[in-house]
């Protein structure tokens, strides 16, 4: 029914000119690869006579089709619900949206939700930002077959906040989201309530989405392997699942909360006559004060809470918020294709970084009345680095892209593969670092440490070892034994494109046609130094191989949210990154952060209450399931 091109991961492999031969020397890689397609298939979960839920609904998962562009409708797939038990307002239909409806749930209420999956396929559904048990987390292995249905139980215990439900079936989390599958679910609580807000009327859901559609008004999905490398993009920019939209607006305070709902956009949203953004929430609910912005960098999965004041505005004006102009999100390599006229991204008439409308808000009445911005929103339970468990040994996310293969601390995503480093124990906060590893994260691996003869003492802790990666992939260059571990890395990712052409010494040419720039021999890159250091050691800009490939991806960890402790960015991508940094608030809970290109983050993550398996990995959904993702075991 859908015209999407679903490549099984060995397909895609196999397609791509990479021979699985390629692997063979890479143990562990190949390993992990082979154990991609075993996920288990677990009995749904029933409902428990002993849970008593104050709400109750049927979730449903199902086919559709509504209009979106003038003409035919256009077929989707879409959450449908059915309040059984509850306050009314717990379910509210977005009319003639694709969206699934407004779920809003209070802290402290008991809550059961039914899933009945109408789809032809099977699905899943995780309560994103929810910190709920891991058998209610909505992971991969408790996806349910057609026509089953999946009972979840749990007690809301998150804060006042804005969160997500979406799909997150193995390997087709960003179809199904991009087929419509998505909703926003907020949390209410006292210490919210008691601020009056702007609530009602006075308080709209913009959830923003890219999509692309054909002469048929039918959405099109990724068309080949570019679209998954870079992340796929629309050229149209729908909200709350309608194009060119308007809200009308009286002349006062506002409460907007923005969720980027894209499987791989990312947006910096600004006023188009230069008013700064108000601030007062973000992924994990309100900040302790307000911020003030002159834009925002929105991700997807990240979430924002808007206070936008429409007061004084005379009647007939209005004000639209854009996407306003950055660069360094995607890899050089892409933009090089695209200068190319390679790729679809030639095409797009919306090329992220660029300067497009997102929404508009008209004034069509004048009133004189508005709330007032509280100096004092929240108290936040803010974590010190005296009560992390693990202060000199941040658990490492170690993000790597290759031409091939984006995988996360090395490995793709495989069931039952938890290394040491991924297990966690329960009730502890952790201090975790997230990183650019490159190249299959031979940067940090056992091999390649060996190989250039330095362990740097700051390396996150025992990551990714036994990858056997850089063995495999060596290329005998003489050049590369010199590098830093950034460079390293990148030997990794080279190794994967010289599979597909190789031999060539100082691979000029070779591979996709941008090898000439991931030359070096360069001196300085000796003794690159340790962890990030090995970008640092690439010194010579944004030529260096590490910079070809690095792109922005917006790194998500399931459970509780975490507190954003540094950021960090090489000297190389620092003109990239000024056009960005100004966007970031680090002055709340997130459970996504954007990890741009030579960027490091460190984050301090709480691991409370329950066992099991939670998620990590990329929110750019084609990145997701291609494998950047990997379980914490929580035991
Ligand atoms: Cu919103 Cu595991 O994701
Ligand atoms: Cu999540
Ligand atoms: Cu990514």
């Amino acid at each position: 029914m859908f015209n999407h091109k679903n490549y099984s991961r060995r397909r895609f492999l196999a397609q791509s000119g990479l021979g699985l031969a390629a692997f063979a020397a890479m143990p562990g890689f190949l390993r992990a690869m082979e154990g991609m397609n075993v996920m288990p298939k677990l009995a749904p979960n029933k409902a428990s006579p002993n849970f008593k839920p104050d709400v109750e609904f049927d979730l449903f998962s199902r086919s559709s089709s509504v209009s979106i562009l003038p003409g035919q409708q256009t077929m989707v797939q879409q959450y449908a619900a059915l309040l059984k038990k509850g306050p009314k307002d717990t379910i509210t239909d977005i009319t003639g949206s694709y969206l699934g409806p407004i779920i809003r749930l209070q802290k402290g209420q008991k809550v059961r939700i039914n899933l009945h999956n109408k789809l032809a396929e099977p699905t899943v559904t995780h309560w994103h930002g929810l910190h709920v048990p891991a058998n209610m987390d909505g992971h991969p292995m408790y996806a349910i077959d057609p026509g089953e249905t999946l009972v979840y139980e749990f007690e809301v215990l998150n804060r006042a906040g804005m969160n997500i439900y979406h799909p997150h079936p193995h390997e087709a989390t960003a179809k199904q989201v991009y087929n419509g599958l998505a909703g926003a679910l907020f949390v209410h609580d006292e210490e919210e309530a008691k601020l009056e807000l702007p609530s009602g009327e006075f308080e709209i859901p913009i959830v923003i989405q890219d999509r692309l559609f054909d002469e048929l008004n039918q959405l099109v999905y990724v068309r080949g392997m570019h679209d998954r490398m870079t992340g796929f993009y629309g050229d149209r920019i729908l909200v709350n699942g309608a194009p060119d939209f308007k809200i009308d607006v009286a002349s006062r305070a506002y409460r907007l909360r923005v969720l980027n709902g894209s499987t791989a956009r990312i947006y910096k949203l600004g006023w188009d006559d230069g008013t700064p953004i108000t601030v007062i929430g973000v992924d994990g609910g309100l900040l302790e004060k307000p911020e003030v912005k002159p834009y925002v960098m929105l991700a997807p999965g990240e979430r924002l809470d808007v206070w936008a004041d429409f007061s004084g505005r005379n009647e007939g004006s209005q004000l639209v918020m854009r996407s306003l102009p950055f660069s360094g999100v995607l890899p050089k390599m892409a933009e090089r294709m695209m200068g190319g006229g390679m790729g679809m991204m030639h095409h797009n008439k919306i090329p992220v970084g660029s300067d497009y409308p997102i929404f508009t808000a008209r004034v069509t009445k004048k009133v004189s009345d508005s709330p007032k911005l509280p100096s004092q929103l929240s108290t936040i339970n803010w974590h010190p680095i005296s009560a992390v468990a693990n202060p000199d040994k941040p658990v490492p996310i170690g993000i790597s892209e290759g031409p091939m293969a984006m995988l996360l601390n090395g490995r793709p995503y495989a069931y039952n593969d938890i290394q040491d480093f991924e297990r966690i124990k329960v009730n502890t906060i952790q201090l975790m670092e997230i990183f650019h590893a490159h190249g299959g994260s031979g940067g940090h691996g056992k091999e390649s440490a060996q190989a250039n003869g330095e362990h740097g003492a700051e390396k996150p802790s025992g990551g990714m070892e036994g990858m056997g990666m850089m063995g495999g992939m060596k290329h005998g260059d003489g050049d590369q034994k010199g590098g830093g571990q950034g460079m390293m890395g990148m030997g990794g990712g080279m190794g994967m494109m010289g599979g597909m052409k190789h031999g060539d010494d100082d691979q000029k040419g070779g591979g996709m046609g941008i090898m000439g720039d991931m030359k070096h021999g360069d001196g300085d890159q000796k003794g690159g130094g340790q962890g990030m250091g090995g970008m640092k050691g690439m010194g010579g800009g944004m030529g260096g191989m590490g910079m070809m490939m690095s792109m922005a991806h917006p790194i998500h960890l399931h459970g509780q949210q975490f507190q954003i402790v540094s950021r960090s960015v090489s000297a190389d991508a620092e003109a990239d990154y000024a056009t960005v940094r100004e966007g970031f608030i680090e002055s709340g809970l997130k459970d996504v952060v954007l990890v741009m290109p030579g960027e490091k983050v460190r984050i301090i993550k709480p691991f409370q209450d329950f066992k099991g398996l939670f998620m990590y990995h990329c929110h750019n959904l084609e990145h997701e399931d291609m494998g950047m993702m990997r379980d914490f075991l929580v035991e």
